[in-house]
């Protein structure tokens, strides 16, 4: 049953995004939009480079496989914030037959063309175009919140909104799990990690927090039994639980 809230959010699946919050109207002319702002994520290649390169890298497994095993025994509703092909929201599919909402957000066009695929016909999954700059409250409630290296593209400022706004929209005890790139503790040390996952240099539009300062905001923000659940050079999987009202 979908709330008033989420009734309202203009949704899709595959292709052919709604109007956005920030004005955009239809996926053809968003997207040609976005690309004339040079907003991120837009190319195909930045999609296809990242997708190939993160699909077999260890490290990458390590994490996802503690986050399976962290995540609640039968949550019914997910939503995957800054959701990319959607291997995330496809991974708590899998590991949780209970979910029967899943909802699947990014706001690039490449990417959610990818997601669009993958989840196919499945009934309980929405691929929705959004921008993480603009508010989730529209989506309603959910048992989980995930995201997948997603958020520290986002100003620090919205980075903390955004946690609030989660804390608001988990039910109560649900679990938010964000598996997270993370600011190094030295510029060497930095180097050594993007060195460990084949890059050179950061994404421009990267803004990496350390785990700490990330795990204080999200406390800040109202979620509590804030941790961080696994720890490899520079991603972390930090973990935080909704309160109950
Ligand atoms: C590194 S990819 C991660 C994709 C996927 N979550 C994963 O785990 O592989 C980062 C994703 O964040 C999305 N993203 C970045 N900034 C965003 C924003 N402001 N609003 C929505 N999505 C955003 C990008 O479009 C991209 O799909």
């Amino acid at each position: 049953m979908l709330s008033m809230r989420e009734a309202n959010v203009p949704v899709k699946r595959g292709l052919g995004a709604p109007p956005s919050p920030t004005g955009h109207n239809g996926s053809v002319d968003a997207a040609a939009a976005d690309l004339m702002a040079g907003v991120g994520w837009n190319e195909p290649a930045q999609a296809v480079e990242y997708l190939d390169r993160i699909a077999g890298l260890p490290p990458r497994a390590q994490g996802e496989a503690v986050f399976r095993d962290a995540l609640p025994e039968r949550p019914r509703s997910v939503l995957d914030l800054g959701c990319g092909d959607g291997r995330l929201a496809a991974l708590v599919l899998d590991a949780r037959p209970s979910i029967t909402r899943a909802v699947a957000i990014d706001r690039s066009p490449p990417m959610l063309e990818r997601a669009a695929e993958r989840f196919g016909l499945d009934d309980r999954v929405r691929v929705i175009r959004w921008d993480l700059n603009d508010s989730i409250r529209a989506f309603g409630t959910f048992d989980l919140v995930v995201s997948g290296f997603a958020i520290h593209h986002l100003e620090d400022e919205r980075k903390q909104r955004l946690f609030a706004e989660v804390a608001r929209q988990l039910e109560p005890g649900g679990w938010f799990f964000n598996l997270e790139v993370t600011k190094s503790s030295t510029p060497a040390l930095h180097q050594h990690f993007l060195e460990a996952i084949g890059r050179t240099e950061d994404d421009p539009e990267d803004r990496l927090v350390s785990a700490e300062t990330q795990a204080e905001w999200m406390h800040d923000a109202g979620l509590t039994d804030v941790h961080c659940r696994w720890r490899w050079r520079g991603f972390a999987l930090l973990a935080g639980r909704g309160r109950s009202r």
